[in-house]
């Protein structure tokens, strides 16, 4: 018996598969993460994330520039201070790079697009960690609550719209936002990374922030074991009053962001970190890969598993790929308008 049902059928030309597809990617929904270094001349390349680069506040002006005509949906900002200390001084102080590198571009963009700023002080602190240490030399989650308040109000006086909290610190939600409303930031949101493992695969961001971390975070970020923790997370992030959970990494943590897809009543983000990147940068270097296909089947996967919006590094390029097929495609290169072969089966 000749089969009754055929799924092929809807397959059968790059039309009939456009028409059903079930993901489409739009530049809106993809964020790029941006570095700028204090006291640099010239933007300097990061070596692990071969394309990106540590900016300088003009480079980084001049690349929100091309994200904002390719119609990405924002920037978020990382600093990386020439000085830090026990208690990360840089990422509070009003002239502190992440602080200054925000008003620049707040002041040059203003609304053409949403600057968006990491709210953690790994970047800041001599040792590293995400937090204040204890006298035993534990990250302390309350006293670090105080400062990440500091650094909150700090960003939204500098211009940021929405305040990344990546340093899984409990309570921080709740206590930043009571600080921004306490301040007259009513109108700042807050991104939650609610569910966020402690992965390998954050090695290349660590060299891009020159990370000064010697063992791990393993005391604060999550177990990658652990698929019911991340729902909790993120469920305790929205009762505290989350405006946007995210779930860190994306592409090995599909299941995770599925489950906060189908529990959130907040927008739902994930973070396609630098290891995702640098995987893909790397066997595509060697020619193990079709690059530009993977970037987009990554990042169609991503979005299929429950993402509204992508922190990614191809941000850019991605849209501009989207704009030059006229957003029209399912995004897939080979199945685009262009690499369309209609063939018949
Ligand atoms: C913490 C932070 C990290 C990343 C984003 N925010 C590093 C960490 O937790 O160690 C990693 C992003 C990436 O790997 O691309 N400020």
């Amino acid at each position: 018996m000749p089969p009754t049902i055929r799924p092929r059928r809807l397959r059968q030309s790059a039309p009939m598969r456009r028409l059903v597809a079930e993901t489409r990617i739009h530049p809106a929904q993809l964020v790029l993460p941006m570095f700028v270094a204090e006291g640099l001349t010239e933007p300097r390349a990061i070596s692990s994330m071969p394309g990106q680069v540590q900016h300088t506040l003009d480079t980084a002006a001049r690349e929100v520039e091309r994200g904002i005509a390719a119609g990405i949906g924002g920037v978020m900002l990382f600093g990386v201070p020439q000085h830090k200390d026990a208690v990360g001084s840089g990422a509070t102080d009003p002239d502190g790079i992440l602080n200054r590198a925000t008003a620049f571009l707040a002041e040059r963009f203003g609304d053409a697009t949403v600057i968006q700023t990491d709210l953690c002080l790994d970047e800041f602190t001599d040792h590293g960690h995400c937090g204040v240490l204890a006298d035993d030399g534990s990250v302390d989650n309350d006293a670090t609550l105080e400062r990440y308040a500091d650094m909150a109000i700090a960003q939204a006086e500098a211009g940021s719209r929405i305040l990344g909290l990546s340093g899984m610190m409990d309570g921080q939600v709740e206590h930043v936002r009571t600080a921004l409303d306490a301040t007259g930031h009513q109108q700042t949101a807050i991104l939650a990374y609610s569910a966020k493992y402690a992965t390998a695969l954050y090695g290349p961001f660590r060299e891009a922030v020159d990370s000064s971390l010697t063992g791990d975070r393993k005391t604060y970020q999550q177990d990658p074991g652990n698929r019911r923790e991340g729902l909790r997370e993120a469920l305790l992030d929205i009762a505290e009053g989350a405006d946007i959970v995210m779930v860190k990494p994306a592409g090995l943590y599909l299941d995770v962001l599925a489950d906060v897809a189908a529990a959130s009543d907040v927008p739902v983000w994930a973070y396609q970190v630098s290891g995702e990147y640098a995987m893909v940068e790397a066997a595509a270097a060697n020619g193990w890969i079709d690059r530009d296909r993977l970037i987009t089947e990554s990042l169609t996967s991503i979005v299929r598993a429950g993402a509204d919006t992508v922190l990614t590094y191809w941000a850019i390029e991605q849209a501009e790929w989207l704009q030059a097929r006229g957003l029209s495609t399912q995004g897939m290169p080979d199945q685009g308008l262009h690499g369309a072969s209609g063939a018949r089966p």
